[in-house]
């Protein structure tokens, strides 16, 4: 903005007067003149240093403004620029804070046959109810958004002068075409405030001495302070605006009614499909408000600070398995009746899986505290999602949504983060094409993914090419949809819970040997679920009870799927010294307390057969090989490079920088030990996480052998799967610091 040396301001109201205050703080702008119908308001800005002069005539400033900020109501932008045109120079910058966008293009275009280049549409997304000088702010738009709405004919340096005027004032700059900004302000902004004004003039004029209101607490107050705003700013924004805000009236209204209907039928799961959708969508606007996503903190970068580790000692739980989080909702949606979950996985993952069907009309309780209560709609019950399902970082979300949603009715795309955009699912798209669905990919066979619903499905005899519980379930469950028999063969064992729990849902599903078959056109019967606590969470305790000196622990309540139980049966080989006690099932899956305690490991060569079983589990695995005596080596384990990250590159990578040596195979590693028994270390030092939540806590779980402090990056994502992992780690002995960065 070097090149602006006088900014002048036309109207000095809340916005444009807030604006003055924070360019003046932040040294740009130049000169700032403020312009105001108000000989008092412009005085009293002059005097408390919001400008350095004005007038209440504009016109005998415009010439010598590089940059004009016309902040004065919608309709009387008109008549601003009418006086702005014969003044202007050529060179000068423009740009507007009105409310609504398509009406200032209007006026532009009256004015000036066309919107000029150097005219940069504007609107800050602040506010309050109070207006004029003395209510500005000088930090109104600290992280708030400011919406520009630049076309294509406009300078594009103009563009960039706007954009950093805004975000000199702490605010968060974002482009939109000037017919979405309508709408979307018309939704979120217009609406609100129409309704705000409408509830407290309707109750007031039931009750002229306003004694109603004495009565009303803190839901009507939050609900109606807007209400207080300007009423002739907003008489003109409903003229301004008066098509995008019909339109979300109307759509208000349809949605009223259903619950209007809802009410007038006592209708308690149509109610609480609403109220619970709402609520859910409200929660995520406070993440959103917050910067964090489904848990707080995620989205903020975190790193962990460790240190040398001590004895671990004492009796633990970790959150709910992962995998059959993710199928309790999915069957449960998909069940006549009632299911109630408990132990449920509250992280990122299965929240995400979670959040999509509500997205398409289920009515999900909760989760609170692990409990969740699942309204399901029968197979045939889902509905259209208004948008494309945002599945997170979750590739089992979006794998074995892809085959139940490939017997839908209706079209959906499925999206996700970054990490997960970038994981193959060509493995899932091609067998379900083969049934006859129609699943199209980005490039490469990577999401998005959309689904084209209506396809008639046939059950297809899968030979899977990989050892993949994803894509075993993703065809199973596209098979409850095709006609005939779907039957799938694995090339390995791999976990099994979705057969289980589709026969604990009643649904019968033949197992021989390595192939698991399902006639389509059955249904699921709602069940109770109690979620075991995830052996893959477990699996980082297991090693650090295992490589810490003089440790004992307790982990309770394990899930001991024998799909699952590589980890125990490859850190036994090695030497650990695990044992299961209380052993029992609960709803068709085994579990037990495991007790763990330090043991001198031993490098082995890991069984080909374990590697599914532990497939989740290698990270931590490895830093099990790097403490033990002797060198590791896995083969046949290419799986790993298509997880969240590249595991067997992300963690070579990261042993190295601990001063461990290893060798990378295509499929596999060689680690040679430390022998951390006869006093070996690690050194300390940096490793990233890469985005990956198994690799943040694997290298937290290396601290307990590392002679120095690891600093491991980005360790948000550890919420994925594992919210409360640095509370549970630290209680039993563990020294991991929480850093935001
Ligand atoms: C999972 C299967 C495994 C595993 C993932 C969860 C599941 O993936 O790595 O964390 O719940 O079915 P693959 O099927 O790709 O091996």
């Amino acid at each position: 903005m070097k090149s602006i040396k006088k900014t002048l301001v036309i109207g000095l109201g809340l916005i444009g007067g807030s604006l003055a205050l924070a360019l003046r703080k932040a040294g740009l702008g130049g000169t700032i003149i403020g312009c105001d119908r108000d000989q008092s308001e412009v005085e009293l800005a002059i005097k408390i240093g919001m400008i350095d002069q004005g007038s209440t005539r504009a016109e005998d400033w415009i010439a010598e403004a590089d940059l004009i900020v016309v902040s004065v109501p919608v309709i009387a932008m008109e008549s601003v620029m009418t006086q702005l045109k014969p003044l202007l120079r050529n060179d000068t910058i423009i740009t507007d804070v009105g409310s609504s966008k398509g009406s200032v293009q209007t006026s532009a275009v009256k004015v000036w046959g066309r919107l000029p280049a150097n005219f940069i549409l504007g609107h800050p997304i602040a506010g309050s109810e109070k207006s004029g000088v003395s209510a500005a702010l000088v930090d109104l738009y600290q992280k708030h958004k400011v919406i520009l709405t630049p076309t294509q004919d406009n300078n594009r340096q103009a563009v960039s002068i706007v954009t950093q005027m805004w975000r000199s004032t702490g605010a968060d700059v974002l482009t939109m075409d000037i017919a979405r900004h309508d709408e979307v302000l018309a939704a979120t902004s217009h609406l609100p405030h129409m309704l705000a004004f409408s509830l407290v003039d309707t109750l007031a004029s039931q009750d002229e001495s306003l004694e109603i209101f004495r009565y009303a607490a803190g839901g009507f107050r939050d609900f109606t302070r807007i209400a207080a705003s300007d009423p002739v700013m907003w008489r003109d924004i409903y003229i301004a605006n008066k098509p995008a805000v019909l339109q979300a009236l109307t759509e208000f209204e349809q949605g009223l009614s259903r619950l209007r209907t809802a009410i007038e039928e006592s209708d308690s799961d149509a109610m609480l499909g609403i109220f619970t959708r709402a609520k859910a969508a409200r929660e995520h606007f406070s993440r959103i408000l917050e910067n964090s996503a489904y848990i707080p903190m995620q989205n903020k970068l975190i790193n962990y600070r460790t240190a040398p580790g001590n004895a671990l000692s004492g009796r633990i739980r970790v959150p709910g398995d992962k995998s059959i989080s993710h199928r309790s909702i999915m069957l449960g949606s998909l069940a006549e009746g009632v299911t109630q979950v408990k132990g449920f996985l509250e992280g990122e993952d299965s929240l995400a899986t979670l959040q999509a069907f509500r997205d398409m009309g289920v009515v999900i309780e909760g989760p609170h505290q692990g409990e969740v209560t699942i309204h399901g709609v029968g197979l045939n019950g889902l509905k259209k999602p208004a948008g494309a399902l945002y599945l997170g970082n979750s590739g089992t979300s979006m794998r074995l949504l892809s085959g139940l949603l490939a017997g839908q009715a209706f079209d959906v795309e499925l999206t996700g983060d970054a990490s997960l955009t970038k994981r193959p699912m060509e493995r899932v798209a091609k067998p379900l094409r083969e049934m006859g669905a129609v699943v199209e990919t980005a490039e490469g066979g990577r999401p998005p993914l959309v689904i084209r619903g209506g396809q008639a499905l046939k059950g297809i005899d899968y030979q899977m090419p990989m050892a993949s519980a994803q894509v075993k379930s993703c065809v199973l469950l596209a098979g409850l949809y095709a006609e005939g028999e779907t039957k799938t063969t694995e090339p390995a064992p791999t976990r099994d819970h979705t057969e289980r729990m589709l026969t604990g849902f009643g649904y019968e599903v033949t197992r021989k040997g390595a192939t698991a078959s399902l006639q389509g056109g059955g249904k699921l019967v709602a069940g109770n679920i109690d979620v075991p606590s995830d052996i893959s969470s477990a699996a980082f305790f297991m090693v650090a009870g295992s490589i810490a000196d003089r440790s004992e622990i307790l982990i309770e309540h394990v899930g001991m799927n024998p799909t699952r139980v590589g980890i125990v049966n490859i850190l036994r080989a090695m030497g650990a010294d695990i044992t299961l006690e209380n052993e029992s099932e609960v709803g068709g899956e085994p579990v037990a307390d495991v007790r763990v305690r330090s043991a001198d490991l031993k490098g082995i060569d890991i069984p080909q057969d374990q590697v599914p079983l532990a497939i989740d589990e290698f990270p931590v695995l490895f830093v099990a090989a790097a403490c033990a005596e002797g060198v590791t080596r896995l083969r046949g384990a290419e799986e790993l490079r298509v997880k969240e990250s590249d595991r067997i590159q992300v963690m070579a990578d990261g042993l190295q920088a601990l001063g461990i040596q290893c060798t990378v195979y295509e499929d596999g590693i060689d680690i040679v030990g430390i022998n951390a028994v006869q006093g070996g270390k690690m050194s300390g030092g940096r490793v990233h996480s890469h985005d990956d939540h198994r690799i943040a806590m694997s290298f937290a779980v290396a601290s307990l052998c590392s002679e120095g402090e690891i600093f491991i990056e980005d360790c948000a994502n550890v919420a994925t799967s594992f919210p409360g992992f640095v509370e549970l780690a630290n209680k039993i002995g563990m020294k991991i610091n929480v850093e935001e960065a």
